[in-house]
């Protein structure tokens, strides 16, 4: 895959921060989320480029934004044609971890059994371990184990993307990231930990006969079993890209400087170089026209 894609891809990202930006704090979910717009298994582009499969989400923490709180991103990860899971929108449960942990832990483990082997592949002992959850009533369970083992465990509102991108950034202080959220979230968390050397386990939560039979029609024949990273991210090259909406844990939101310029922060990656980008920019803004939802998508649609 052409790395100069990667310069192509932090360009939408930017455009689909600064069009969420302008939806911070104003109580409208929907306004502020572009997803809707595509649809998953949808074709894109104009032929003329390398075929990929693109994973998007143009605003990663819709809430976030329509709250103004944190970890809100506008996220893409790029892949050979036929890497990326489809997967649909129902929960995944999910288990990431950095490079020192890849490849030694098991989604199918008692929380106790991989806490453990953490602790064994890190050096470290379980009170210096950090366990980043989602705060929900749904992880009441396993957050009552992290706390009898005696681990620190830091809670995220929202954004599970980022959540799990933390547990494998070489400045981070987490270093797993357990519990469920969107799956299609897990799979552009897969293809940042990919980049970042680290893993993702994931497993489908399909609620229900209905679910199941989604995940069937969308090519998973086992919707329960355990994913690894060649089934959500496949085994060639991928790129990530994502542009910070509101400040989170490794990416500052988007910053409006008098009327005409706004700051964005953005992180690219490759997997097969390793190279881990973050780019700021001060964008000039009568000169940029700032995408509605249709633009947004029309911008992933030439890439
Ligand atoms: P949205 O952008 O769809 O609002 O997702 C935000 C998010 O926090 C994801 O990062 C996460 O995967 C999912 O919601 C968790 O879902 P829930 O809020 O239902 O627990």
């Amino acid at each position: 895959m052409d790395r100069e894609l990667a310069l192509e891809i932090v360009r939408v990202t930017e455009l689909g921060a600064l069009s969420s930006a302008r939806w911070i704090g104003r109580g409208d979910k929907n306004a502020a989320d572009d997803a809707p717009m595509l649809y998953i298994g949808e074709k894109v582009g104009n032929q003329k480029g390398p075929s990929v499969d693109v994973a998007v989400d143009p605003l990663e923490g819709t809430e976030v934004v329509a709250c103004g709180l944190h970890n809100a991103q506008s996220v893409i990860a790029i892949a050979d044609q036929g890497s990326l899971l489809h997967a649909p929108d129902i929960y995944m449960e999910k288990l990431a971890c950095g490079p020192e942990l890849a490849g030694k832990l098991s989604l199918e483990d008692p929380v106790e059994v991989t806490l453990q082997k953490a602790c064994l592949f890190s050096g470290k002992s379980l009170s210096e371990l950090t366990v980043m959850v989602l705060d929900r009533k749904r992880h009441e369970q396993l957050i009552h184990s992290l706390r009898e083992a005696g681990v620190r465990i830091k809670l995220l509102g929202h954004g599970d993307v980022a959540g799990a991108i933390a547990a494998a950034l070489p400045d981070s202080d987490v270093d797993l990231y357990m519990g469920s959220g969107g799956a299609p979230e897990g799979v552009l968390a897969a293809a940042a930990l990919k980049c970042l050397g680290g893993e993702m386990q994931g497993r489908l939560l399909p609620d229900g006969p209905l679910e199941q039979q989604r995940c069937i029609r969308m090519g998973i024949a086992n919707p329960t079993r355990v994913l690894y990273m060649e089934d959500m991210v496949g085994t060639g090259d991928v790129l990530f890209a994502a542009t910070g909406v509101t400040s989170g844990e490794f990416l500052n939101g988007v910053r409006f400087i008098g009327k005409e310029r706004a700051e964005t922060h953005s992180v690219i990656m490759r997997a097969q170089s390793r190279t881990i980008r973050y780019i700021r920019s001060i964008h000039f803004l009568p000169g940029k026209e700032i995408p509605d939802a249709l633009t947004v998508r029309q911008n992933v649609a030439s890439l």
